[in-house]
């Protein structure tokens, strides 16, 4: 690989705010994790459902790798256009 390419170990997101929507499952759910352990600036995880919202700060919390300091959970469903 030459000098030129980045590699997922060498982002930096430390001046980076990262908006992750889908997040309380499935692929967000894995994705809110691993972007987590690159401590952005702010990571703003908006959900609709705020007891799904906890469990994935705790899911985040228990991972080896997670950094729940950096995210912001915003109350919001993304289907109401108000
Ligand atoms: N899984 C795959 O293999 C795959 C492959 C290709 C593409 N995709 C696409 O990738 C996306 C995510 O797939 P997934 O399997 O991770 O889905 P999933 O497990 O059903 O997760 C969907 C996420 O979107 C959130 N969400 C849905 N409607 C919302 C709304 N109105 N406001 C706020 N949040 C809302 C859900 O919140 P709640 O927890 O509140 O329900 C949940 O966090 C989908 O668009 C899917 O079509 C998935």
């Amino acid at each position: 690989m030459g000098s030129s390419q980045s590699t997922i170990n060498s982002f930096n997101l430390s001046n980076k705010v990262v908006i992750i929507t889908g997040s309380t499952d499935g692929i967000g759910k894995s994705l809110a994790r691993i972007i987590s352990s690159y401590n952005p600036k702010r990571l703003i995880l908006p959900v609709r459902n705020r007891t799904k919202g906890e469990l994935l700060l705790e899911y985040i919390k228990e991972s080896d790798d997670g950094n729940v300091e950096c995210i912001e959970l915003w109350d919001m469903d993304l289907a109401d256009f108000t």
